[in-house]
Formats: C-alpha cells, sequence, structure tokens
C-alpha cells in the first residue's frame, strides 16, 4: 500500500513509498483510511526535532476510514462502520497525566497516512455524522488537545475573557469554537491580518497581531486583559501573555513552537497569583467526552487546505511556512 514514511536520508525527510503493514492482530481492526490530517508533531518529526525519531514510520495521527477487517476476537459488527481513532494510548490510571508508556500514533508506530491503517480495536469511534470525511479525520489529535485544554485544565467558564493565540494553528481554531461554545468572550491573536478577520468571522470580539510589539498595551486597553489564555508557542512570548493574565487568571500551554523562554517574569506572576498549567492531548475519557460535546454542539474543524497523499510534501511545507489557517488535510481514497 501507498503511505507516507520518515526518511531523514533524504533532504525533505518524508519517502512517498508502498509497503506491506503486519498480519492483523487478533484485537486490532483494519481501516481502509478515507482522510488522514497533519498535525506539528508530523513536521517535527521530519525536522527530526521529536523524541523516539525511527525512519520507515508512517507518519500521521489522525483519520477517518471505513473498517474492512477485524481480528479475531473483535466484534465482527464492526465491519462497514465509518469511524475515527483516537491516536493516543496507555495513558493510564491517573487522569491528571498520563503514563510513562503513553503513545501515540505515527511515531513510534505506525500513522495514518497511508492507504489503510491497523489500530486496536478499543482506539475506534463511530465517526460523528455531522462531518464529513475530510472533518473527520481533522478532529481527533487537535481536538482532544484543545478539550483538555480548555475544560479540564483550564476550567473555562462562560464569564471568562478567553485569550487564544496562534489562531491559525490546528489546535488553536477548536480552542476558538470551543470556547466560543461555552458563551466566553474570546479573542485571538495571529501573525496575520487575513487570519484575525477569519477568526472575528466565527465570532471572536476581537484579535490582535502578535507581531506588533505594541499588541499587549492593545489588548490591555481592548479588553482589560483575560482570565483563562490558551497558548502553544511560548518562547520569548511568555513573559507578553503573563503581562495579559488579568489577576488570579490561568495560562495552559499545549506546546513550546517558539521554544524555551530566555528570561521570565516571575515577579509578576507571583504578585498577581497567575496560574500557568500545562496540558498534553488527553485521556480516554476526554476523548470520548470531545466527541460527545462535538456532536451536541455540530462543532465542525476548520480546514485549511486538502492535499492528495502523493502531494503530502506541499501539505509539510505548508505547515512549516506556518501558512495554514487551521487544518491541513490528506484525502487518501474518495
Ligand atoms: N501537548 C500536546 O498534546 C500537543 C498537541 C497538539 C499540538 N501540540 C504542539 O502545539 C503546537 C501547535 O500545534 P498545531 O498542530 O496546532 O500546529 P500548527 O497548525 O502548525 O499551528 C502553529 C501555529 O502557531 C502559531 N504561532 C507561531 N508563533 C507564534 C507566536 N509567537 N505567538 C502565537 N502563536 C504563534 C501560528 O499562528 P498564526 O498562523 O495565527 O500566526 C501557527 O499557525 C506545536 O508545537 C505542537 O507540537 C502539542
Amino acid at each position: 500500500m501507498k503511505a507516507i514514511v520518515l526518511n531523514r536520508t533524504l533532504p525533505e525527510g518524508i519517502e512517498f513509498t508502498d509497503l506491506t503493514l503486519p498480519k492483523l492482530g487478533s484485537d486490532e481492526v483494519k481501516i481502509k483510511v478515507k482522510s488522514a490530517a497533519l498535525n506539528h508533531r508530523d513536521e517535527w518529526c521530519r525536522q527530526g526535532k521529536y523524541a523516539n525519531l525511527h525512519d520507515g514510520i508512517i507518519l500521521g495521527s489522525d483519520a477517518s476510514g471505513i473498517v474492512v477487517e477485524v481480528g479475531k476476537e473483535v466484534d465482527p459488527d464492526w465491519i462497514e462502520k465509518e469511524v475515527i481513532i483516537n491516536p493516543a494510548s496507555d495513558w493510564g490510571e491517573n487522569s491528571n497525566v498520563q503514563a510513562k508508556n503513553f503513545k501515540i500514533m505515527g511515531m513510534p508506530e505506525h500513522g495514518t497516512l497511508a492507504e489503510y491503517v491497523q489500530v486496536k480495536s478499543d482506539r475506534i469511534h463511530l465517526k460523528p455524522d455531522h462531518l464529513n470525511w475530510d472533518e473527520a479525520a481533522a478532529l481527533p489529535l487537535g481536538g482532544v488537545t484543545a478539550f483538555r485544554a480548555l475544560f479540564r485544565q483550564g476550567n473555562i467558564h462562560a464569564s471568562d475573557q478567553v485569550l487564544i493565540t496562534g489562531f491559525g494553528g490546528g489546535v488553536a481554531q477548536f480552542g476558538v469554537q470551543f470556547a466560543l461554545s461555552t458563551g466566553a468572550k474570546v479573542y485571538i491573536n495571529s501573525s496575520s491580518e487575513e487570519k484575525i478577520q477569519k477568526g472575528l468571522g466565527l465570532g471572536c470580539s476581537g484579535g490582535f497581531n502578535y507581531n506588533d510589539e505594541s499588541w499587549t498595551e492593545k489588548a490591555i486597553s481592548q479588553t482589560g486583559g483575560f482570565d483563562l489564555i490558551l497558548d502553544s508557542a511560548m518562547g520569548e512570548t511568555l513573559n507578553n501573555l503573563i503581562k495579559v493574565t488579568k489577576p488570579a487568571g490561568r495560562v495552559v500551554f499545549y506546546g513550546a513552537t517558539r521554544g524555551n523562554p530566555t528570561g521570565f517574569d516571575g515577579r509578576r506572576l507571583f504578585w498577581n497569583q497567575i496560574k500557568m498549567i500545562g496540558n498534553t492531548m488527553g485521556n480516554d475519557e476526554d476523548f470520548g467526552n470531545m466527541l460527545e460535546y462535538v456532536t451536541k454542539n455540530k462543532i465542525t474543524p476548520l480546514i485549511d487546505q486538502v492535499f492528495d497523499l502523493d502531494n503530502s510534501l506541499e501539505a509539510f511545507e505548508r505547515m512549516k511556512e506556518g501558512k495554514q489557517t487551521g487544518k491541513i488535510v490528506i484525502r487518501i481514497s474518495q
């Protein structure tokens, strides 16, 4: 079958290739993939900036598709069902934090950028009816990350004034949609006026260009500050976020795209009793709750662009350059 694998011996870091999957395990299902979607971790893998990398592994953590075969121990009723995959496994018993052997599909085990994918049957869920194949593929990883970050970690309330940073990001657009659906007043920041306009179109109350050196002053004068911030940039912008957080506010981080900060405004943090909270994806309960919430509130992932599997390199380049607004989808068999 055709697939995109990591190959760091090539200048482009990935390879469109043909490979055979191992024999289906007794507790596994085989899915014919309809669509897959990129997450920044796929790009981090391509750049060699992810832990435990192995060349030859199929990248990708998100997919929608149809079950075509089941292992001996799996209910045959799953055959022909339209499904999405929870890409995380082995979270463990503690809902506050994942166990050491927590894994995400697409590295170090085979992922979804392929014509077929094999996963344990407890990882699949019925595709929400209101989503088409591309939208359903865009949901899992970003959806559960934004959901846990806002609801479990950020404890979002309708009365909150919320800032979602980097609106163009695949997770961030879920953050905006989830936050808006609670009734909270939502603001965004972005590198692009066009992206900000898209966010305003969704119902955001305002937006700031984070490349504008005075964005924090503008944000404070327009909003008075934020009760809750969702961020994956970190780096030197960390102190800006501490500046625009209201006293007793919360900042939830789910990434560090801009690396670690060199300075840290600890004084403002402790004086204003700000809570800084880390977040990684979500456990099975978060995933189930996210799916239920998305279905009930008819939330539809914002799709940036759709590429064919053999044009995946273009899709990766788009993500590397930060051109996207929302999820980048790879259509595989439609
Ligand atoms: N902890 C977890 O479980 C988890 C889960 C998913 C993702 N992540 C991490 O979270 C990050 C985002 O992932 P993604 O898949 O959503 O990536 P993505 O779609 O590539 O989005 C990245 C976005 O970051 C924004 N950004 C860049 N520099 C920024 C800055 N200085 N301030 C604010 N925003 C900035 C950009 O927004 P604009 O385009 O609007 O400028 C860009 O679109 C990655 O580092 C990823 O590894 C972690």
